[in-house]
């Protein structure tokens, strides 16, 4: 498959931002891992972060006849950004959200997802395996 791994906001800082919740290691070690699964060798990889709105939903136009599938963090803009759930509901092409805290269990306005309706599924807490269950999900549902 073709898939698209977009992170949102603050991801650049995995590793140092807040390591109590999100661990010590970085965007790039958890891309590297991704990459390099058993499941994700034989996949085709773009990986985007941006810490703007805007371009979250430029990649996702720009990349939407490449993608056949998205694996997406939208870090903070999942709690209110309606621009991107658009975006992603605008192209049709089977979406996970991934978190790698549990955001049911932390303060209220986490709990709030505006993207998962657009989503096949929400992962989250699993750290950075739920990338990789992002992953088995939407080669699941390419069978
Ligand atoms: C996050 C959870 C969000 O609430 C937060 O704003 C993030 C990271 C996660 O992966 O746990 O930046 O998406």
């Amino acid at each position: 498959m073709n898939i698209l791994l977009i992170n949102g906001p603050n991801m650049n800082l995995l590793g140092s931002r807040e390591r109590e919740i999100y661990g010590s290691e970085t965007l790039e070690d958890l891309i590297n891992w991704l990459e390099n699964s058993p499941l994700g060798r034989k996949q085709q990889f773009k990986f985007f972060q941006s810490n703007h709105e805007g371009e979250i939903i430029d990649i996702l136009h720009e990349e939407r006849d490449w993608a056949s599938g998205i694996i997406i963090n939208p870090a903070a803009f999942t709690h209110y950004s309606y621009a991107i759930r658009d975006a992603i509901s605008s192209i049709n092409i089977p979406t996970v959200e991934v978190h790698l805290s549990d955001i049911s269990n932390r303060e209220d306005f986490r709990k709030v997802s505006v993207i998962s309706p657009v989503c096949i599924k929400q992962i989250s807490g699993l750290g950075k395996n739920s990338y990789l269950e992002g992953l088995k999900l939407l080669l699941n549902i390419s069978k």
